[in-house]
């Protein structure tokens, strides 16, 4: 089986993106790290992939954000601010319309840099590994050029579709569920919406607290990713499209993966 080329997007520690990294070296994962990108110069994931020899580069998201407020940046020529409004599934109509403009542009804005970066590292699958950012259609367009192969997957700290955001062992938490997990699943144009490849749970007992959540949500993630990633190395997951009949009548379609 040949190796695929796996690039990564991370924000922090990197935990996740160590696992897939050693993975990858003791062939539990067929496949080989070919970047880490960072919108966070200061995240320590990038000492981790420089440690192991892969290329890695920063899209400086919150200088992008800054300079944009001067007035001294503009969208990318190739990137329509309404047709991007009208797809991006993120706001659901509660935010208002200037801030949403601003946040789509500042985000095409650092995507077009992001893509600009990606593109001396081909790559088969994009993995976000920790990666705090939300993407726009602009990027996931640019990367997702098959719609039926998407090839962007992201992990989540809780069972979605409960908790997706970026605090999901908080959430679990404090809402009191007696089971926490995490998920693998494709992006689309939602938050934390797109197909589900996998899941894990684990139990939250009485004296358990949001550290002790944390750590085993983690280590399930550790063995999550890796896994999710090798069946995509082996071609073993197919998008599927599937109509419900709801009790009100009405029909529901949801794309989910069937692992073959
Ligand atoms: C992980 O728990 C991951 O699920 C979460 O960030 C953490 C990154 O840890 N991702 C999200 O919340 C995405 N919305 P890591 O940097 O040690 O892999």
């Amino acid at each position: 089986m040949n190796n695929i080329r796996i690039g990564a997007l991370i924000s922090g520690g990197g935990t996740n993106l160590q696992a897939v990294i050693d993975a990858c070296e003791s062939g539990r994962i067929n496949g080989q790290m070919v970047f880490v990108g960072s919108d966070n110069p200061k995240a320590y994931g990038l000492e981790r992939a420089k440690k192991h020899g892969i290329p890695t580069f920063i899209t400086d998201y919150a200088e992008i954000i800054r300079e944009f407020k001067t007035g001294r940046l503009s969208m990318p020529e190739d990137a329509d601010i309404n047709e991007l409004l009208s797809r991006q599934s993120l706001f659901q109509g509660n935010i208002p319309s200037e801030k949403a403009r601003a946040f789509v542009m500042t985000r095409a804005i650092a995507e077009r840099k992001l893509l600009n970066q990606m593109a001396s590292y081909p790559f088969d699958l994009l993995i976000l590994a920790g990666f705090l950012r939300n993407l726009t259609p602009y990027f996931i367009d640019r990367v997702n050029t098959d719609s039926e192969h998407p090839r962007i997957m992201n992990i989540h700290p809780a069972l979605l579709p409960a908790f997706p955001g970026t605090d999901g062992y908080g959430d679990t938490f404090r809402y009191g569920c007696k089971i926490g997990g995490c998920t693998v699943h494709f992006i689309d144009y939602g938050e934390d919406s797109g197909p589900i490849i996998g899941q894990r749970s684990f139990p939250i007992e009485p004296d358990d607290t949001l550290d002790t959540v944390k750590k085993k949500g983690l280590e399930l993630e550790w063995q999550l990713y890796p896994q999710c990633i090798q069946l995509f190395a082996e071609n073993r997951l197919k998008v599927v499209r599937k109509m419900y009949s709801l009790e009100n009548g009405k029909t529901s379609e949801r794309r989910s993966v069937e692992i073959i």
